[in-house]
C-alpha cells in the first residue's frame, strides 16, 4: 500500500489506503470497458458481472439477500437517499444521537423543517467507559433509548460505531427494543466506521437503512459505497433522487404507469456510476478476507488499540476519552495544557505521523487496523511524549 509505505498513518477512519492491488483492479478494469465499449453490446454484459458480482460479495459480508443492498457513492448518500422518502407526517419525532456526522444531523434537520417533525437527541457522548463495562454500556444505552422514545417517535439515527468516542452500539438489541415500541420507528444506522472494522452481521440485517462506504475501514477507492436496506424501507420509502437506474424499464416511462421503480434496493440508485471502482472495492473485500474472518480482524485491531491505550495513558498530560483500553480501533484524546489540537496534528505531520483533530468535542483521534505495526505506534507515542515535553512547561 503506498499511502502506508512512507508514513505512520492513523487515519483510518478518515479514509483508508488503497492497496496497489486493488489500484490495479481499477485500471485494469478501465481498460477492460474500453476494450469492450465503451458503450456497446460488448460491454454490457462485463459491466452486470461486476454490478452481481461485487453485489454478492457485500450480501455475504453483510449476510443479507443482494436486492436489499444499493450502491451509492458514500456514507451519507446511503442514509439520506431512502432516509427522505420515508413517510412522515406532521409533529413525528425523530430521535437522533448526539454522535452523529455533521452531514446526516442537516439531512435531518432539513427534513425536519420541511415536514414539521420534532428532533430530540438521544445522549449517547457521555458513554465514555471502555470494552471492560461493555455490559454496563449496554444496559445504559438501552435504558437511554426507552427514556427517550416518545409516542410519536418515527426514526432513531444511531451509528453502530461513534466516530468521536469509538463506542459501539449494540444496534441488534436496540433494533429488537425499537421494534416493541408502539410507534415503530424506523432504524437509521450510519456504519461508516464499523464496515470492515468490527462485527456487522447481525446488525446490517435488523436495522432499516445501514449505510457504509469502502474508503474508510474496508481499503477500497472513495466514491463507491453502499447501503443495506430492510424489507420494510424498501416497501415504504419512495425513491428521492431519481434516474434511469431506479426505475425497472426506461420504456413507457411517459404512459401511465403507476409504479415505474424496481422494488429492491435499486430503487435508491440513480444513474451513471464509476464501474472499474466495483474492481478495486472487491479487491480489497478480498483480501481483508484472506486477513482473517471479521470476527479474528476485530480482534487483531482490538489488541493493537489496547497497546496503544496503554501506552498513551502512561503519558502525564493526556486525557484519554475512554476510561480503560477500547471497544474499537478508535482512540480520541486531548492533551492539557496545548492551545490547539491543530498545532499537535501539524507538528505530528512535520514528523510524518498523521492523526486527525475532531471539531466538536475538539479531540484528537487516532486510529488502528490490522496494517497498523508495533513501530508505527511506538513512533506516535514516542513523537507525543516529544511534543508534551517541549511545547508544555
Ligand atoms: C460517522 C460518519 N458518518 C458519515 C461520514 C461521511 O462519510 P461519507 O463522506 O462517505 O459520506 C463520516 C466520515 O468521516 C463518518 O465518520
Amino acid at each position: 500500500m503506498p499511502a502506508l509505505q512512507n508514513k505512520n498513518y492513523f487515519n483510518y477512519g478518515g479514509q483508508g489506503p488503497l492497496p496497489t492491488e486493488s489500484l490495479k483492479a481499477i485500471t485494469r478494469s478501465w481498460q477492460r470497458i474500453q476494450e469492450l465499449g465503451p458503450f456497446t453490446n460488448n460491454v454490457w454484459p462485463y459491466i452486470t458481472k461486476e454490478v452481481i458480482s461485487t453485489k454478492n460479495l457485500l450480501s455475504e459480508i453483510c449476510s443479507i439477500h443482494p436486492n436489499r443492498i444499493a450502491f451509492t457513492e458514500n456514507v451519507t448518500s446511503g442514509c439520506v437517499l431512502p432516509l427522505l422518502g420515508l413517510p412522515f407526517y406532521e409533529g413525528d419525532h425523530l430521535l437522533i444521537s448526539d454522535c452523529e456526522h455533521p452531514g446526516i444531523v442537516a439531512a435531518c434537520k432539513e427534513l425536519a423543517r420541511k415536514k414539521n417533525l420534532r428532533i430530540g437527541i438521544l445522549p449517547v457522548l457521555q458513554l465514555c467507559y471502555g470494552d471492560d463495562k461493555k455490559n454496563e454500556t449496554y444496559k445504559t444505552i438501552l435504558k437511554l433509548i426507552d427514556e427517550n422514545l416518545k409516542k410519536n417517535t418515527k426514526l432513531v439515527v444511531l451509528s453502530h460505531l461513534l466516530w468521536n468516542t469509538g463506542q459501539i452500539m449494540p444496534i441488534e438489541l436496540i433494533a429488537r427494543k425499537i421494534k416493541e415500541h408502539s410507534s415503530k420507528p424506523y432504524l437509521l444506522v450510519d456504519a461508516a466506521q464499523s464496515f470492515c472494522h468490527i462485527p456487522i452481521k447481525g446488525a446490517c440485517d435488523m436495522a432499516d437503512i445501514y449505510a457504509f462506504t469502502g474508503h474508510k475501514w474496508a481499503y477500497g477507492p472513495e466514491g463507491l459505497g453502499a447501503v443495506a436496506l430492510s424489507s420494510r424501507v424498501l416497501e415504504e420509502s419512495n425513491p428521492t433522487l431519481i434516474g434511469w437506474k431506479s426505475l425497472k424499464a426506461e420504456e413507457g416511462i411517459y404512459v401511465n404507469n403507476k409504479n415505474p421503480f424496481h422494488s429492491d434496493g435499486r430503487r435508491f440508485e440513480i444513474a451513471t456510476s464509476c464501474v472499474p471502482l466495483l474492481a478495486g472495492l472487491k479487491n480489497s473485500l478480498i483480501m481483508l478476507h484472506n486477513q482473517g474472518n471479521e470476527t479474528e480482524r476485530f480482534l487483531k485491531i482490538k489488541n493493537l488499540s489496547a497497546i496503544l491505550w496503554e501506552k498513551l495513558n502512561q503519558i502525564k498530560n493526556i486525557k484519554l476519552v475512554l476510561d480503560s483500553p477500547p471497544p474499537s480501533g478508535i482512540i480520541s484524546f486531548s492533551i492539557d495544557g496545548i492551545n490547539s489540537s491543530e498545532e499537535v496534528v501539524k507538528h505530528l505531520g512535520q514528523k510524518n505521523l498523521w492523526i486527525r483533530e475532531l471539531e466538536d468535542p475538539k479531540w484528537l483521534r487516532a486510529c488502528v487496523h490490522i496494517t497498523t505495526d508495533l513501530t508505527e505506534i511506538d513512533n506516535l507515542v514516542f513523537a507525543l511524549n516529544n511534543f508534551i515535553a517541549t511545547e508544555i512547561s
